[in-house]
């Protein structure tokens, strides 16, 4: 397949785990053109910038993006491949590859998609400010509870949570078609939305309303509601009875790292960023710096980030060989990371992967 993916490692251990993922990539010989262009913290000391003009275009017309991680260099980059290029569903399957290190008793069996909104809501960052702005340029206001204006708040500050129509509804048309396709290979089909529609009347109302009228569209699905905080606790206790979780942006970037732990932890996270003009595939963990350079840190959320991209490429068929081999690793327990109990090191991990594709 005539494909072309550019990789950016971003900072941290970002680099790391996309070296590994792509070796593994490569020698699953699909023909793809793998660009890996100067980003991140390595970039900075040559082109003085994390994401030079050469390597932003890359991107833009590219077929994926692999991403590694944004630490204190990337963001122009996270800021370009999520916002910009408005990638607005962030999916974040949750699945238990058995000998994977769980708190639970019993997790086989865990196998759920965390679908988060991904371009309003709190984010994209900078949408804060003085209380006192919005008490100079909107004096009258008042709280509907307790009558307070702005100016009864004294010092501070405030954020901005957006939620349009536009963006619930293409969310909710995304998460409708994703439910019913997982329907059709053996899932239950149901859609499990999180909101906090009894404190957010207006906004997380909205979310409410227009999901559930979407939903009405599609009779084949089964619906519930929680509340947020009801929710990360059921996550927990009945993570076998989720299909495919709906959240706004905030709720799911919790609801995910919480939900990563049931499945052995961060390490273990992947994630897709789509819909928009360039889909990005990143693992959820974050640059961890202390980790980095050191060839310790588990790149199965970046091996498991690229099966995702084969899927979205409609690969489902080398997602899935690449999925088993993973599970395989996991199966043998020989070569698992530290934070799995382990000792093998990044690449020996992406190795024992690599070898099973063989
Ligand atoms: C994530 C991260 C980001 C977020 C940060 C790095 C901005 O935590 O992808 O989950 O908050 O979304
Ligand atoms: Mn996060």
């Amino acid at each position: 397949m005539n494909k072309r993916i550019v990789v950016l490692g971003g900072d941290g251990v970002g680099p790391e785990v996309t070296d590994v993922a792509c070796d593994v990539l490569k020698c699953m010989n699909l023909g793809f053109e793998i660009l890996m262009p100067p980003n991140g913290e390595a970039a900075m000391a040559e082109y003085g910038t994390p994401f030079p003009q050469e390597t932003k275009k890359l991107c833009r017309e590219a077929d994926a993006i692999l991403f590694g991680a944004a630490g204190a260099f990337s963001s122009p980059i996270l800021t370009f491949i999520r916002w910009e290029l408005d990638n607005y569903v962030n999916l974040r399957p949750i699945r238990y590859f058995p000998g994977a290190s769980t708190p639970l008793k019993d997790a086989e069996g865990i196998d759920t998609v965390i679908l988060r909104e991904n371009s309003e809501g709190f984010y994209p960052p900078g949408r804060e400010g003085d209380i006192s702005q919005l008490a100079q340029h909107w004096p009258e206001w008042k709280d509907s509870l307790l009558g307070r204006t702005f100016n009864d708040y004294g010092e501070g500050k405030f954020a901005l949570r957006i939620i349009t129509e536009r963006g619930i509804d293409r969310l909710m048309k995304f998460a409708c078609s994703f439910a019913e396709k997982r329907k059709a290979s053996g899932y239950p089909g149901k859609i499990t939305l999180a909101t906090k529609s009894n404190v957010l009347q207006q906004s997380c109302g909205l979310v409410q309303r227009k999901a559930e009228e979407e939903l009405r569209r599609h009779p084949s699905l089964v619906y519930e509601h929680f509340y947020i905080d009801d929710m990360c606790r059921r996550i927990v206790r009945y993570p076998k009875e989720m299909d495919v979780i709906v959240t706004t942006n905030m709720f799911g970037d919790i609801l995910s790292d919480e939900a990563a732990e049931l499945v052995g932890g961060l390490g273990m996270a992947p994630s897709g960023c789509v819909g928009g003009q360039t889909p990005y595939f990143e693992p959820v963990h974050g640059s961890a710096p202390k980790y980095a350079k050191q060839n310790v840190i588990n790149p199965t959320a970046m091996i498991l980030s690229v099966k995702m991209m084969l899927d979205y490429f409609g690969l489902e068929k080398d997602g899935k060989e690449l999925e088993d081999a993973v599970a395989g690793v996991y199966h043998e327990g020989r070569y698992l990371t530290r934070d799995q109990g382990g000792q093998s090191t990044t690449k020996e991990f992406a190795d024992a992967v690599a070898r099973k594709l063989g």
